[in-house]
């Protein structure tokens, strides 16, 4: 059956913006009604059947915009089916943990809100976009530069989406 579904992302450079529209183009595919918007220009949940939030990872946090989307609208996020993607380059971290490390900062931003589906995505880095002293903390906390995006990834996970929120 068809229902309308919100793909509400956070963004600073773009890639987490590409990221959901291409997971809001998967679940029109699959026959949805599908908005994708800007976490913060979200103006109202009201019509909405499953929400998708994603955001990116900076600094070990995922960006802010997302905790302040849930805590806004965490009474209704509760009685909807979410589903929660975070972007980051944890996953090209050689480091033990920097996965759980990145799913642990999407769970705090998520505060009390269970999602249906969590999922780490790898993302993109333009080494020229950045200023010395952050290029210094990428290096300490060994995050390369590159677009790592796994468009397959993603597509799966949409595509598996109506399923795990029961639409
Ligand atoms: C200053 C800076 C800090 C970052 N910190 C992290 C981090 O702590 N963990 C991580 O996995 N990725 C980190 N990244 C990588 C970003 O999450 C990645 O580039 C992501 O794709 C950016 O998403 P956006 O283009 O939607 O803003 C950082 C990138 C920058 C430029």
């Amino acid at each position: 059956m068809s229902a309308r579904i919100l793909v509400a992302y956070a963004t600073r450079s773009g890639s987490t913006a590409e990221i959901a529209q291409v997971i809001g183009r998967e679940m029109v595919s699959a026959g949805h009604a599908v908005d994708v918007t800007e976490i913060k220009k979200v103006s109202t949940l009201t019509g909405y059947a499953a929400i998708v939030i994603g955001g990116p990872l900076y600094m070990g946090s995922v960006d802010g915009a997302v905790r302040k989307f849930v805590e806004k609208n965490h009474e209704l996020l509760l009685k909807l089916p979410v589903a929660a993607f975070v972007v980051g380059l944890a996953p090209k971290n050689p480091d033990p943990g920097a996965v759980e490390a990145a799913m642990a900062a999407l769970k705090k931003s998520l505060g009390p809100v269970t999602p249906v589906s969590s999922i780490l995505f790898a993302g993109k880095l333009d080494p020229a976009m950045v200023n010395f002293v952050m290029r210094k903390f990428l290096e300490m906390a060994k995050i390369p530069a590159g677009d790592f995006r796994d468009w397959d990834a993603i597509t799966t996970w949409a595509q598996e989406l109506p399923e795990r929120m029961k639409l």
